[in-house]
């Protein structure tokens, strides 16, 4: 049976990951979080001391930089230079300077190369910003999920809480503008729309319902074959 490239685009805190990861199960496929594969790009800038300006020292890493993805249904396990890097780069430090580097082209061309690799066999699930308009625009399935920004601050401020941690929900909301603004106002691959992605709204939807949405949109399109 062929696997399937399905790109899921969206802002922060939108759903995707927790949408794509219950896919990606469902349906026995891989699934890529881009964002983190940036966010250790990031974490390699701090830990090396490299200012994001000084392109000379940027290449120099990006030629040697290691990222790697370990893949597990029960939550995937991300590498930077073989060190286990997956709850580090989570952190807000690495978050807002993820966004900051996501807009640097040499940064991207070698990211997008390392995610056609990985994904150019299909049975994978990958979410992002640009996965269906740059990284691959001839996905089978694309989905592009929204919610509106107080939902998703809420979103981000409940996960914090789960993990022990109190968040200021105002903090949090503003931090998700500038980041909206930050990733679709770049000039290279901004957040956007592909025209043939199918929109989600899914601030009134519960989870189960956006996944049950996208396998109906999988099937609806297997069966017109
Ligand atoms: O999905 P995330 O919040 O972990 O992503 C972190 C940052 O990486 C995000 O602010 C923008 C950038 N990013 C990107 O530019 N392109 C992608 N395909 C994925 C993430």
């Amino acid at each position: 049976m062929k696997k399937y490239i399905i790109a899921i685009d969206g802002p922060g805190a939108s759903g995707k990951s927790t949408t794509a990861k219950i896919l990606a199960k469902k349906m026995a496929y891989i699934y890529i979080d881009t964002g983190a594969m940036y966010r250790a790009c990031a974490l390699n800038t701090l830990t090396e001391n490299i200012n994001l300006k000084d392109n000379e020292k940027l290449a120099k890493m990006l030629e040697k930089i290691k990222v790697e993805i370990e893949y597990s249904q029960n939550g995937n396990q991300l590498f930077l230079n073989d060190i286990n890097v997956t709850k580090r780069v989570r952190e807000a430090d690495i978050t807002k300077l993820a966004s900051e580097i996501a807009t640097i082209g040499i940064v991207r061309t070698k990211m997008v190369d390392l995610q056609r690799k990985i994904g150019e066999n299909g049975g994978v699930i990958m979410d992002g910003r640009d996965i269906g308009t740059v990284v691959f625009p001839n996905a089978d399935f694309k989905f592009f999920m929204v919610a509106d920004v107080k939902t998703r601050a809420m979103r981000r401020w409940k996960e914090a809480k789960k993990k022990g941690e109190i968040l200021n929900l105002d903090e949090v909301e503003k931090e998700l503008i500038w980041r909206d603004n930050n990733d679709s106002k770049r000039e290279i691959s901004p957040l956007k729309r592909a025209t043939d992605a199918i929109p989600i709204d899914n601030s009134n939807l519960t989870i189960e319902e956006q996944v049950q949405f996208i396998l109906q949109k999988i099937k609806q399109k297997k069966d017109k074959k």
